[in-house]
């Protein structure tokens, strides 16, 4: 074990999985559980339970689930080690580095480099921006854009000079080794000969933070017109532009305040809503929004406001992005800003209440692309046939019938013609699109008999390890009894087992348990059986008591009728029979694997 088991124990007992996953899912009590939109899959109402007093997570929807240490590892995509560690940090736990597998150790080692690395590199161009003649063309370019020192300061916004080496010098003095400077892509190898360049040459410097305030990557502007305008860190060991959004560090608290954020395009769009003091904002630095992203976002507010520049690629980004707010399940507004201006530009000219304003014009999804439609195909009879043929795609795809009647009432008089004829296209649009989609099987409707018993049997057995997980009062019983031999399932049988031989105080025995469990899978299933409580402490003991009795006894009564069958077929010598029982145990046989 990398970290040691007493570290485990202290953070496990000092750590509050609520507290923790609070900080990426909005949570909301309800009865002794919290719940929330799950992070993990696309959902529209909650299905996502966490539970304080068993310290776990779990998903109904999709069934992911565990402990404290495997929501940080899911939701980061990070290592288990990786996991304690931020823990650690968070509670003021010390832990000393203990065994690791090599190959791990190196890249988490690595990882560790380029995160200290970078924060040294950061601090190299902020001081490069204040100090000297040459940060002093930087800093005009700042005040001529009408950036504040204070977010100058905030953000640890810096500069570079005109030269090839500065980084490659200031690696060189710190020592800093060879891979750990390739990796960090902010110095390339000389195409000819040996050593290195730097990759950001006089531009103005924006540091791209990551969620846990650690420095993932730098932004450069030029601060003329040469190009290209903009140059960022390459896709690193740390940093990963599809999963990080400028300044969400920084805003997430004033999402969380008000419920709705908005996505801009730059970095000076971010920059400047947030000095006019419209905090609640994040930049997608340029690149397409990605469902990472989307995910990301809703665990600090409900609602989006796209305010992308009114070009055509900013229309079409817009648009490319709308399918993944809506399989989401997040409120997606879009704000069109007036031509020429971006969200920099409109809030410096004309400030925050008229930004505000502004915004509450924002587009529903059905009125951005019915104005975009009407754009692109003009008013002309032919332009409105276009238009109507390009919004049937999306009316159709409207569940709710009231809302897609509004919509369609509201298209046919926008667009002048009748309604029953919206209705009519967006009818036959639906219909054509059903006889697309391929014929569904229901899967739950199987009718080869014995099967559903076993499924009877396998969900007594989950009661019967959800009982045995939260209660540890009741393994004597179990062990006397031999009830976990009687299982059908044996992956239920193997965590039973476990929890068996696990020797630990009854109090803290959920949670040192889970801790100790090795497969994602395991930890899911263990989730999912204890999120929702059995009994209490007094009635457990006899409604486990019953739960044994009937494990056994219909174990044993299946096995001896499937056995005496058998054996009559084999005397007999009824192949017929012989053949279909054995069929059917070969069928018994793949469910005990699944379940
Ligand atoms: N971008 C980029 N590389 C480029 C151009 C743009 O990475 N060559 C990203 C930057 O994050 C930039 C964003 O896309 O902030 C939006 O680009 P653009 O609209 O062209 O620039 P502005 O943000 O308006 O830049 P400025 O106001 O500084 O001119
Ligand atoms: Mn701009």
């Amino acid at each position: 074990m990398y970290i040691p088991e007493n570290k485990i124990s202290e953070i496990i007992n000092t750590s509050d999985i609520v507290d923790v996953i609070s900080e990426s899912v909005i949570l909301k009590k309800s009865g002794q559980n919290y719940m929330g939109l799950c992070p993990f899959h696309s959902e529209k109402t909650p299905s996502f339970s966490v539970s304080p007093q068993k310290q776990i997570f779990h998903c109904f929807g999709c069934g992911v689930g565990g402990n404290v240490f495997s929501f940080l590892m899911k939701y980061n995509s990070i290592t288990f080690p990786e996991s304690v560690k931020i823990l650690a940090r968070k509670y003021n736990i010390t832990i000393e580095v203990g065994n690791i597998s090599p190959e791990k150790k190196k890249i988490l080692d690595l990882k560790e480099g380029l995160f200290r690395l970078n924060k040294k590199v950061m601090e190299y161009f902020v001081n490069l921006l204040s100090q000297g003649d040459q940060g002093q063309i930087a800093r005009q370019y700042f005040i001529k854009r009408g950036t504040t020192d204070k977010i100058i300061k905030e953000f640890n916004l810096g500069f570079v000079p005109d030269k090839w080496d500065s980084l490659v010098e200031f690696y060189r003095k710190l020592s800093i080794p060879k891979n750990v400077a390739e990796k960090s892509g902010l110095v390339l190898p000389k195409k000819s000969g040996s050593g290195y360049y730097d990759r950001f040459r006089n531009r103005i410097i924006f540091p791209i933070f990551d969620i846990n305030m650690q420095v993932a990557g730098f932004g450069g502007r030029v601060m003329d017109d040469s190009l290209p305008k903009y140059l960022n860190s390459p896709e690193t060991l740390i940093y990963n532009k599809s999963r990080i959004l400028y300044g969400l560090h920084a805003s997430k608290n004033y999402c969380r305040q008000k419920e709705h954020v908005y996505i801009v395009e730059g970095y000076f769009d971010f920059l400047s809503l947030y000095q006019h003091g419209v905090r609640n904002v994040v930049a997608s630095l340029g690149t397409a929004l990605t469902q990472e992203h989307v995910r990301l976002l809703k665990g600090y507010a409900k609602k989006v406001i796209l305010v992308f520049d009114s070009d055509d690629a900013g229309i079409n980004a817009a648009k490319r992005s709308i399918d993944i707010f809506i399989n989401e399940g997040i409120e997606l507004k879009i704000l069109v800003l007036p031509q020429d201006k971006d969200p920099d530009s409109f809030i410096m000219e004309y400030g925050k209440e008229t930004f505000k304003q502004k915004a509450l014009q924002a587009l529903s999804i059905m009125q951005f692309l019915t104005v975009t439609a009407i754009k692109s195909h003009g008013n002309s009879i032919q332009g409105r046939v276009a238009v109507l043929d390009e919004m049937k795609l999306y009316l159709s795809k409207i569940q709710d019938s009231a809302l897609r009647s509004l919509h369609i009432k509201e298209l046919a008089e926008k667009l002048n013609v009748d309604e029953k004829a919206v209705l009519e296209k967006v009818r036959n649009e639906h219909l054509s699109s059903m006889e697309r989609k391929p014929f569904l099987i229901n899967a739950d409707e199987s009718t080869i008999d014995g099967i559903n018993e076993i499924h009877e049997s396998v969900r007594r057995e989950k009661q019967m390890i959800a009982m045995m997980l939260q209660y540890p009062e009741i393994h004597k019983e179990i062990k006397e009894r031999k009830v976990l031999d009687f299982f059908y399932s044996e992956s239920l049988k193997k965590i039973g087992r476990k929890a068996l031989s696990f020797d630990c105080d009854k109090d803290q025995f959920l949670s040192q348990f889970m801790a100790n469990v090795q497969t994602n899978e395991e930890m899911e299933v263990i989730a999912s059986l204890v999120i929702t409580d059995v009994s209490d402490v007094k009635e457990v003991y006899d409604k486990s008591v019953f739960l044994m009795k009937r494990i056994i006894n219909l174990r044993k009564k299946k096995d001896n009728t499937l056995t005496k069958k058998i054996k009559n077929a084999e005397k007999n010598c009824d192949s017929d029979v012989f053949e279909l029982l054995a069929k059917k145990q070969n069928e018994i046989r793949q469910l005990h694997n699944e379940n």
